[in-house]
């Protein structure tokens, strides 16, 4: 369906509507394993659609700067599977979902320390390690880069942000010395582990969450910048992986009943792709018992069935 078919009017109304409905929605609790999370009000809540075509509707705190998180594991992706090709990624990271929670342990111990998924924090260590580059400097430089291509300005990291993750981050630390002791971390441990918390740690806004996701949305070129970020055949197998693991272990009950490939962070920020058309972005901290934004998840739900853009609809026939 070209991006056209959906009137401007019914997009509109489809955010400020969702909005509407869920912004009074209880439920769920800010992370606080990341102390600084904690702290974000909790009544914060910002949607935003942006078309392939550049245009943004928003509703809400959609200009609130919130953490990236996990959704930063989407675009290192992109910038790996464009540098090794993905027939390499797959046999270093692999690409199946873990079906446990994104900082599993015994994920890695069932699969002899492969990570499987890109979308975990295993694999998203893993990821970070076989960005080709000279030094750590050099990896953080193309990683921040990559964000503020998506995003289409230029992105940066908290200080604040990162620092309370650093000083947490002990889960993470085993983690990498588990991959390196299984052979699937291709640079110095320590290293990926603290660019894994640099990226995420970055600011963005729901509008920009948006924008990344509409230039997956546009095959891989920026809607608002025209910068072609990554290939569109690479795009493909970004969206495969947010389909399978996306929302971790409600992955499959997003697939069920929303049909969008989508990612979601700790920070509260949650964006979904009707690849073609739109991305659908949504922000809001109090987050479900598996990780992802209960107010973020009702509000994309609902303009996604709105405007009818699950990848498993079948169209009519002779109608
Ligand atoms: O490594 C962590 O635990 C966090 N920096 C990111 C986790 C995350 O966002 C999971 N998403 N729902």
């Amino acid at each position: 369906m070209a991006p056209s078919a959906i009137s401007t009017d019914r997009i509109k109304k489809a955010v400020v509507d969702a909005h509407k409905k869920h912004k009074s929605k209880r439920g769920g609790k800010n992370a606080s394993y990341i102390p600084i999370l904690g702290q974000v009000p909790s009544k914060l809540f910002g949607v935003c659609v942006a078309t392939v075509d550049g245009q943004i509707f928003t509703a809400g705190d959609a200009r609130y700067e919130f953490a990236l998180e996990s959704i930063s594991k989407v675009f290192t992706l992109g910038l790996v599977i464009e540098q090794r090709g993905p027939e390499q990624f797959r046999g270093k990271v692999g690409v199946d979902p873990t079906g446990h929670p994104f900082n599993s342990v015994l994920a890695l111990e069932l699969h002899n320390d492969k990570p499987m998924s890109p979308l975990v924090n295993a694999g998203a260590i893993s990821t970070i390690s076989l960005v080709e580059a000279i030094d750590a400097e050099d990896r953080w430089r193309q990683i921040l880069g990559v964000q503020g291509d998506f995003a289409g300005r230029p992105i940066s990291m908290s200080e604040a942000i990162n620092a309370s993750e650093q000083a947490t981050n002990f889960r993470n630390r085993a983690i990498a010395w588990l991959l390196r002791d299984g052979g699937y971390i291709y640079c110095d441990p320590m290293e990926a582990c603290d660019i894994y918390t640099r990226q995420c740690s970055t600011l963005v806004t729901t509008v920009d969450l948006a924008v990344m996701g509409a230039t997956l949305a546009n095959g891989g070129s920026n809607p608002l910048t025209g910068t072609k970020v990554i290939a569109r055949a690479n795009v493909a197998h970004v969206l495969a992986q947010m389909a399978m693991e996306g929302v971790y272990t409600r992955s499959g009950d997003w697939a069920y009943t929303v049909g969008l490939p989508a990612k979601s962070g700790v920070g509260g920020g949650l964006v979904a792709v009707a690849p073609g058309q739109l991305a659908i972005a949504a922000f809001s901290p109090p987050l479900d018992e598996a990780g992802n934004s209960v107010r973020a998840q009702a509000a994309v739900a609902q303009i996604a069935h709105t405007l009818q853009l699950g990848l498993f609809n079948v169209p009519p026939r002779n109608e």
